[in-house]
């Protein structure tokens, strides 16, 4: 697909390699505060974190203690105060915002914690949006994003506006829109809150396989201890700081047996 074509991404001279080559997101010393004197908030009190190629990270802790900050940074929608922070190579802080802007079109897919939909286009538009900015034809694209969300189980909700859904159908909307152009990096703010058991395992099956490949990585913000299963290793954070990290079960599995790994 030309809009992930990684050439067009390398061109750029100010967009300066940065980092391992085996690291999808590569974190270093991030801080973040917002507003200053008394009312500052440290919301990142230097944050370290490494996520390879071929990886699902989640990332746990209680609320307020920085989750969505962290992902909105590495997913390239906030500066951080201080610190390094290297994505798919490329280094975000000496990224020119216009640069910025192009390179998230083309690499990343963001799941917001407010899904973000537009009011006014169908379901199925929505789910369009980033192949429109990439450049497809209008019915091309509403053909594949009509895809996914058939997938999620939307199949016969393409032509409703956002106000006709559901929260947890918004929600599949906003992940189908994250999805359709494939991003190399997905990041996920808590995707499977509105969403029942059932559909929480068919949209965290559907990130899965289409985000998690080799020159690939996904991060997942979330809460919801259902889906651990499918995580290759959990980071912990408490308070502005990623306190652990553990193997996670999909892991697990993957060292001692490899041949179920790529049944999903
Ligand atoms: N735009 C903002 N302005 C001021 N404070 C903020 C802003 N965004 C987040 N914070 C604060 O930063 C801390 C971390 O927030 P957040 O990253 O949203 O946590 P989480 O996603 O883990 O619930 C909280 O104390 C929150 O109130
Ligand atoms: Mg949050």
């Amino acid at each position: 697909m030309t809009a992930l074509d990684p050439a067009r991404t390398a061109a750029t001279p100010e967009a300066a390699l940065a980092g391992d080559r085996d690291l999808a997101v590569r974190v270093r010393g991030v801080t973040k505060e917002f507003g200053t004197g008394d009312s500052v908030t440290r919301a990142l009190r230097g944050v370290d974190l490494d996520v390879p190629y071929g990886e699902l990270l989640m990332l746990v802790g209680p609320s307020g203690c920085g989750k969505t900050t962290l992902v909105s940074i590495i997913a390239g929608t906030l500066e951080p105060t201080a610190g390094e922070v290297a994505v798919l190579g490329f280094d975000l802080v000496a990224m020119s915002n216009g640069r910025k802007v192009r390179f998230r079109r083309d690499n990343v897919g963001f799941v917001y914690q407010a899904y973000n939909l537009l009011p006014a286009l169908t379901a199925a538009e929505n789910a369009a949006v980033p192949l429109l900015i990439a450049g497809w034809r209008r019915a091309a694209a509403v053909e594949a994003a009509s895809d996914v969300l058939d997938t999620l189980g939307l199949g016969d909700k393409l032509a409703s506006l956002p106000s006709e859904l559901s929260g947890g159908q918004q929600q599949r909307v906003a992940i189908a829109r994250a999805l359709v152009h494939e991003p190399r990096l997905l990041v996920c703010d808590e995707p499977t809150s509105a969403l029942d058991a059932e559909n929480g395992r068919i949209t965290m099956e559907l990130i899965q396989r289409i985000a998690v490949q080799p020159d690939r990585a996904v991060i997942v913000v979330t809460h919801d201890s259902r889906v651990y299963a499918f995580a290759d290793r959990i980071a912990s954070m408490e308070d502005g700081r990623i306190e652990s990290i553990a193997v996670g079960p999909r892991q697990m599995r993957t060292s001692s047996d490899s041949a179920a790994s790529g049944s999903l």
